[in-house]
């Protein structure tokens, strides 16, 4: 077999390091993770196709003889399963790239001219392969970055030229996957605010199935780019082939998924060439965002550890660190506070034993007062009347009261209401021919002006140049575009059609100014809910806000479906006031991510005040196997009346489990039947206890009782959820 670590450091140039179009012996290009391939091969005219994509086989020297076993002979067959396919030339399909020359030729056609593989280290390996048109100085560079151990392969594409003018690029995909199966079952999602990752399930049929977002700024809120893939029949949580798969960039979107006429799955997806042609200049390159996927013979569960694995080791910001608890007054106060009123709540933060303090929208504009959502956006000083002694003094006066403080900020929008509009209305993305039209209130900033980026790093680096004990940021973005038109652009003399995709390259070159300078200060990213988490940006925030709806039970349907592509150190749960549900189930739902709070704490009782210190000391305790355990799904509250969770450590000495019951209809409400656990060592000896009990009420299970693994994995635990019981955290402790 053909080992990655053998070619250590070893450059490999097959046959065509000089260009060279003329029929040759196949080339064929194993991408191998550590239990599947992706492998590639040249046709006899050197066009490069996908042969194979899933369990690799046990000698890579067999990987050549696949393509013969699929002889796709018809004219336009030959070309279905290209690496990436071209337009215009011989291809009929959705392609993958779409040219313009500078002469105002349409076509494209890429052959095989060499690769390379790059090892760099032990578990992360690089393979670039080169192609070329033969007529036209055009070449396309596919990239597969392969994180061997995680099973993840994270791919991109580079565009170039040499012709004399600028070509045009109609469309850039980051990755063009084929797959061959009996049935291909598509695991999406669509939402809207307060109704995120609602998950539909599809067979996928003749013709192209897309998912896609036109947004332009808080892309997801309709609809994420991440999916789920099942091959031959619906994958479960244990059992089934599937792809997990994302998009890593924070704007328009658009995923393919074209069934052919041999019953094989094109995927092509990337950047959503909608209005979006880009004008390339001679020699300039063109890199597309990151595609990320892992593929598991073994079931959603795997496939979703896969990404965790990965992300928490190779993307998130601090991935592998800690995070802080935090009181937040948004649902607590909205708009309406003052110095008095916040520093009654750090005492509450305080005494409710939480790190931080989040002071969030409301504080700033002094001409348009921030009071509501109409007004001030854009004005980031502080408001005197509200705040006359300014962000410094409650910094101070949070520290004072033992908790640290952390600051919300939407440094990308602009009301009309605001000075920031009426000095540079040519920042603004605006068609000034048109009405505006607004998304709660207020526009987009226009980051694809390096001006625009500058004030909005300023927004940050004078929070922390006058604040250096700033130790949290909130960055939010609600509005989508309207009116796509850049006044930068057209000043520069450049295709409005550049703004979606030159506005999300200012917002990462404004990120990576702010992590040059402040490596360290957690952010959250949010946009009203959950409607701009990716892996691009999560390279720059520790954390984000999933749903501006914190009703516990939605939650546990959100977080859920949510888990399958980010880590539980990734997203935020707050517990507050917004449902009436008990304290105990919403605490207990937060408690499955990353827990906060946004209530105000002298409002409590004195019973809910000991149980909230308690769960806070309890999480204290699981914390760590929650961000960075392995997570379990037990059962799914789409399937039954209860949710059920469970994270592992990697010693197989600590877990918990989370139980929720998602109904309060009598017949559906018991749990006759034990619950399997799983990620145990079935020969170890675990004790079952039930934490997070509210004041006054006791256990119904026997924490005296020591089972082992192998029970607990077969038979499993009853928690016991009923009406009296609707939220039940289990703590799983070796006993040695
Ligand atoms: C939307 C966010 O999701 C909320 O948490 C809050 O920060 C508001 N914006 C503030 O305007």
């Amino acid at each position: 077999m053909l080992k990655l670590a053998r070619l250590s450091l070893l450059l490999i140039f097959l046959s065509g390091a000089t260009f060279c179009l003329k029929a040759q012996n196949a080339v064929t290009i194993p991408i191998e993770t550590k239990t599947n391939a992706l492998v590639l091969q040249t046709d006899k005219d050197n066009r490069l196709g996908t042969i194979y994509f899933g369990k690799k086989l046990l000698l890579t020297s067999e990987n050549a003889k696949i393509s013969q076993a699929y002889p796709y002979n018809d004219p336009n067959g030959g070309i279905y399963n290209s690496a990436y396919t071209p337009s215009g030339s011989w291809n009929l399909l959705e392609p993958a790239i779409q040219v313009t020359h500078s002469d105002g030729t349409t076509s494209l056609e890429l052959k095989y001219v060499s690769h390379q593989v790059q090892k760099i280290d032990e578990n992360v390996s690089q393979i670039s392969i080169l192609l070329k048109d033969p007529a036209y100085p055009v070449e396309v560079t596919l990239w597969y970055k392969v994180y061997a151990q995680e099973n993840v392969i994270e791919q991109w594409t580079v565009i170039k030229h040499i012709e004399k003018k600028n070509i045009t690029l109609q469309k850039y995909a980051s990755a063009n996957l084929y797959f061959t199966a009996d049935n291909y079952i598509l695991h999406h999602y669509h939402g809207a605010w307060g109704r995120e990752m609602h998950p539909e399930e599809t067979l996928l049929t003749a013709g192209i199935k897309t998912l896609d977002s036109k947004l332009g700024t808080r892309a997801n809120l309709f609809q994420p780019p991440t999916f789920m893939l099942s091959f031959d029949r619906q994958a479960t949580e244990e059992e089934g082939k599937v792809l997990l798969g994302t998009l890593a960039w924070s704007g328009n979107f658009k995923l393919d998924f074209e069934v052919d006429s041999y019953h094989n799955l094109r995927m092509i997806g990337g950047i959503n060439p909608h209005a979006s042609e880009y004008s390339l200049a001679p020699n300039q390159e063109f890199k597309t965002p990151s595609f990320i996927s892992t593929f598991s013979e073994h079931g959603k569960g795997e496939a979703s550890r896969n990404m965790h694995n990965w992300a928490r080791k190779y993307r998130i910001l601090d991935g592998e660190g800690s995070r802080l608890t935090l009181l937040n007054n948004w649902e607590a106060t909205y708009f309406d506070f003052d110095e008095q009123k916040l520093s009654g709540l750090f005492k509450g933060a305080k005494q409710l034993g939480v790190d931080m303090f989040l002071l969030d929208d409301g504080w700033f504009a002094n001409k348009y007062p921030r009071n509501d959502d109409f007004a001030g956006l854009g004005d980031w000083q502080e408001n005197r009347k509200k705040l006359p002694n300014g962000i410094g003094y409650l910094v101070k006066e949070a520290t004072k009261a033992g908790v640290k403080f952390g600051i919300w900020v939407e440094p990308e929008m602009v009301n009309p209401k605001s000075e920031l509009y009426e000095k540079h209305l040519d920042w603004v993305i605006r068609e000034p021919q048109r009405p505006e039209h607004y998304f709660r209130n207020q526009l987009p900033l226009d980051l694809s002006n390096p001006e625009v980026q500058d004030f909005v790093y300023g927004v940050l680096d004078n929070l922390f140049t006058k604040n250096p004990d700033l130790a949290f940021i909130k960055w939010d973005c609600n509005a989508v575009v309207y009116n796509g038109h850049s006044m930068f652009l057209q000043k520069q003399g450049l295709p409005q059609t550049h703004l979606y995709v030159e506005y999300v390259r200012g917002l990462y070159k404004v990120l990576e100014r702010i992590r040059a300078k402040y490596p360290k200060v957690p952010m959250m990213l949010c946009s009203g809910g959950g409607g701009r988490v990716d892996y691009e940006a999560l390279k720059y925030f520790t954390e984000f806000w999933l749903s501006d709806n914190t009703d516990p039970l939605e939650r546990v349907f959100i977080q859920y479906e949510n888990s399958y592509f980010y880590p539980a150190i990734t997203p935020r749960n707050h517990i507050t006031d917004r449902s009436k549900v008990g304290l105990k189930y919403r605490t207990d739902v937060a408690m499955m991510g990353k827990m906060g709070y946004d209530i105000v704490v002298s409002n409590l009782t004195e019973q809910e005040l000991t149980f909230s210190q308690k769960a806070l000391e309890n999480y204290k305790n699981i914390n760590s196997l929650v961000w960075k355990g392995d997570l379990y799904r037990l059962q799914s509250p789409w399937e039954k009346a209860y949710a059920s969770l469970m994270f592992t450590d990697a010693a197989q000495s600590h877990a918990v489990m989370f139980n929720y019951l998602t109904t309060n209809r009598f017949d559906m409400v018991y749990s006759p039947t034990p619950i399997k656990l799983k990620g145990l060592n079935p020969t170890k000896n675990y004790r079952v206890t039930e934490i997070n009990l509210f004041p006054g009420t006791s256990s119904t299970l026997n924490a005296d009782l020591v089972y082992s693994g192998d029970y607990l994995m077969n038979i499993g635990v009853n928690p016991d959820m009923g009406l009296k019981r609707t939220s039940v955290i289990l703590e799983i402790t070796e006993v040695k």
